[in-house]
């Protein structure tokens, strides 16, 4: 089980004196219950990506297939959109039901599951969001903090129970609070459900810490794939691409230019073990 980029290309508006790859020849798989991360300049093909893997565009070249359902075929990409749940970037402009309870409800509900099931996966998606059902599901979405409407978009996605989990840049412009309930949910979401994740981020710092695998796109290639611990060796690669390391990695290497042994770490919580531990033997 697994969705398969085959060789995937898309160009906008092909035929037009304008048009360009925005993706070119990816192979990539996301296998159940990875974690992959994905990073990227701006303009970079992410976006691009995201909505090939979720169905809403039709490659140009290649195949796209979710747990072996082509996505190019009008039947199979029905029997697999339920699989794949997509969180666009800022989806809390998507809200538009007058409860908070009904916005939750309404993918669930669309997916034709009989009212009792409907409403206890809008119960479940909303405590994993920490916006439990007795205290906001007769709020209006529009008297919620940013962060919470984010959490309210989130759900709605999640009741829908989806085995792939892909988010565009899910966290951008919430402050420091909102940014880690949105990634503890998700890593939370992952572990009790054992559903993937493919998160879009700009993050190094978050991608770093919870993704299994970190994909590198440039110019809509695959640049390189594979585990934090690699991908952030290639320095000089990820500088050419516009990229910088993760704030450990660059704080490691200080301290490593100033004589200090430190060993090859990219997440904060390494770093500090790393020092704590060291402490006790000056
Ligand atoms: N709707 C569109 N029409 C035409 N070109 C687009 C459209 N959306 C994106 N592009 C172009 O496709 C390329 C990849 O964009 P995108 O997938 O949004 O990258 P990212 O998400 O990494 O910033 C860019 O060159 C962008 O200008
Ligand atoms: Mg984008």
């Amino acid at each position: 089980m697994a969705i398969q980029l085959q060789n995937v290309t898309y160009i906008y508006m092909e035929g037009s004196v304008l048009s360009q790859a925005a993706v070119s020849d990816i192979r990539l798989e996301i296998q159940e219950g990875d974690f992959l991360g994905m990073i990227g300049h701006t303009g970079s093909g992410k976006s691009t990506l995201v909505q090939l893997m979720g169905g809403l565009l039709q490659p140009t070249g290649g195949r796209v297939l979710v747990d072996g359902l082509d996505l190019g075929d009008k039947k199979q990409r029905k029997a697999a959109r339920p699989r794949v749940g997509l969180v666009f970037q800022y989806p809390e402009y998507q809200l538009f039901e007058e409860t908070v309870a009904k916005d939750v409800a309404y993918g669930p509900h669309n997916l034709g599951l009989a009212p009792e099931e409907v409403e206890a996966r809008v119960r479940r998606a909303m405590e994993l969001v920490g916006l439990p059902y007795d205290r906001f599901g007769e709020k209006s979405p529009f008297a919620l903090s940013g962060g919470e409407k984010r959490r309210a978009a989130l759900a709605g996605v999640i009741a829908m129970e989806p085995r792939y989990l892909i988010l565009d840049e899910p966290m951008a412009g919430l402050d420091p609070m909102g940014r880690k309930a949105i990634l503890e949910t998700i890593a939370g979401l992952r572990q009790e459900t054992g559903c993937a994740v493919v998160m879009v981020s700009h993050s190094m710092e978050d991608v770093a810490q919870y993704a299994q695998r970190i994909a590198v796109l440039h110019q809509g290639r695959l640049v390189k794939a594979g585990a934090p611990g690699e991908i952030f060796q290639e320095e000089a690669l990820l500088r050419s691409l516009g990229l910088e390391l993760p704030v450990p990695c660059r704080l490691a290497a200080a301290l490593r230019a100033r004589g200090m042994d430190v060993p090859p770490v990219y997440t904060e919580e390494a770093l500090a073990a790393f020092l704590l531990e060291r402490g006790k033997h000056v």
